[in-house]
């Protein structure tokens, strides 16, 4: 060893060393800032206007590691210096808060029944700093903090029509819906109505008091009327008018014609309002029977005036037969029946195996007329075999065999 070459050597090996070290302290502080961040918010609350009696939501996202607080605070309208924390079940359980802490902190804060009191100033807090809660702290400094401002108006008066059933006896007499705009703080611009949440065209107007004719009231024309006002300051206000029937099955699967192991679909459709409850049953030579589903093969699914009935991997024995969908509601009934027939496996083979047969038993003709015709034919194997048979040839061995036959 030469005692000089350490001392050349080490240079070179404290450059790499204090470098790696580098990188490595600011690996660790890279990753210290990317794993502790500051909350920020991803969805902040929105200030709205509503009318008394009606609800408001409002939601905060947050995100932040570790995954932040969220609290709702309230202040009154021109005091936002006094703000007080919000509770779940506050102002007589009329306040509900429903926070989940995942990746990010999520809050809906939600107050329903409306009146003017609820008017304010909303606030949705959030912090992650460890120290948020220390009283010495300045929650300013330790919170984010995100506003909103819900001003809630006395709603206008509507007037109108009871709720009302169709008459079954007079369906010829129209039936008119009334809405009349009785008090109103603020200046009204237009109504117009609604059926089962859908504008009714051509229904728009701009007076106070405003109508709405079912010329031909049967149980179709029955659901859920609303007459809506709109106003130049305010959101609109409604009134709900219910127009009951009873139901009317207007559509249904007569027949449904499947194999056995495949699946069927039975479905009705009906009128009438309110929306009826569905039933599903089987007859049983005229006798209505609970579906036995003990197979677990039966489905019911049922929306509002529409139901369906799948029954899957279909038994030829126990399915077939007639099926009975029933609609019910507090006006009354109807039904309908279905007719489900099942083939068997092979029903689908059956053409094929007709055809198979129809060549099996050709060429078992052929075949056995071959052989009755071949000993006629030896006798003829003795002419020479011309490359062109004419008909001359046939009629000429024709006449042979009538030969023959006369001998
Ligand atoms: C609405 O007002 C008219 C008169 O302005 C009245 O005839 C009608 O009965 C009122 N309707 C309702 C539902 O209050
Ligand atoms: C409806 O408006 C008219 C004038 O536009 C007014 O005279 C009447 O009193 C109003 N009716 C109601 C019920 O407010
Ligand atoms: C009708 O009024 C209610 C209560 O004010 C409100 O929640 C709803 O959105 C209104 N519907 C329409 C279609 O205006
Ligand atoms: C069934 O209800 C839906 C929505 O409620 C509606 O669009 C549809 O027209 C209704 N069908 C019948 C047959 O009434
Ligand atoms: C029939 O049984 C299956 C399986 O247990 C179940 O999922 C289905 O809801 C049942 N159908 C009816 C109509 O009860
Ligand atoms: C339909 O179901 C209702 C309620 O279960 C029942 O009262 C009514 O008798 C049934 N109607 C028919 C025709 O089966």
């Amino acid at each position: 060893m030469i005692p000089g070459l350490p001392n050349d050597r080490n240079p070179r090996m404290v450059v790499p060393c204090s470098v790696m070290l580098a990188v490595v302290l600011f690996g660790v502080l890279m990753l210290h800032v990317v794993s502790a961040q500051n909350a920020g918010f991803v969805k902040s609350p929105m200030s709205e206007t509503k009318l008394t009696g009606d609800t408001f939501e409002l939601y905060c996202d947050v995100i932040g590691n570790p995954t932040p607080e969220i609290q709702w605070w309230y202040g009154e309208i021109n005091r936002a210096d006094s703000f007080k924390q919000l509770w779940d079940g506050a102002r007589k359980r009329r306040v509900s808060i429903n926070t989940a802490y995942g990746n990010n902190g999520v809050s809906v804060l939600g107050i329903t029944r409306l009146t003017l009191e609820d008017s304010g100033t909303y606030e949705c807090r959030a912090s992650n700093n460890p120290r948020r809660n220390d009283l010495r702290q300045n929650p300013a400094l330790t919170w984010i903090r995100a506003q909103a401002t819900i001003s809630v108006l006395q709603k206008p008066k509507i007037d109108s029509s009871e709720h009302m059933t169709l008459p079954t006896e007079t369906p010829n007499t129209p039936v008119i819906l009334q809405c009349n705009l009785t008090t109103t703080p603020y200046k009204h611009l237009e109504s117009f109505w609604m059926k089962n949440d859908e504008e009714i065209p051509g229904s728009r107007g701009n007076l106070n008091y405003t109508e709405y004719k079912i010329n031909k009231p049967r149980a179709d024309e029955s659901g859920e009327y609303m007459c809506v006002y709109t106003f130049e300051m305010a959101p609109p206000a409604n009134a709900t008018i219910e127009v009951k029937a009873a139901p009317d099955i207007t559509g249904h699967k007569r027949s449904e014609n499947r194999n056995e192991g495949q699946a069927a679909l039975l479905y009705c459709k009906s009128v009438g309002y309110p929306h009826p409850i569905w039933t599903w049953h089987k007859l049983d030579n005229g006798i209505v029977k609970e579906i036995d589903n003990s197979s677990g093969r039966f489905y019911i699914s049922n929306k509002d005036n529409y139901t369906e009935l799948n029954i899957l991997n279909l038994d030829i024995n126990s399915d077939p037969g007639k099926y009975q969908c029933n609609a019910s509601n507090t006006l009354g009934t109807a039904t309908t029946q279905s007719i489900l027939r099942v083939r068997s496996y092979l029903a689908p083979l059956w053409p094929l195996l007709g055809v198979l047969a129809e060549i099996i038993i050709l060429v078992v003709i052929i075949v056995v007329y071959e052989k009755r015709k071949s000993p006629d034919d030896v006798p003829e194997d003795d002419e020479p075999a011309g490359p062109m048979k004419t008909n001359s040839t046939n009629n000429h061995k024709d006449k042979n065999l009538r030969q023959r036959n006369t001998n």
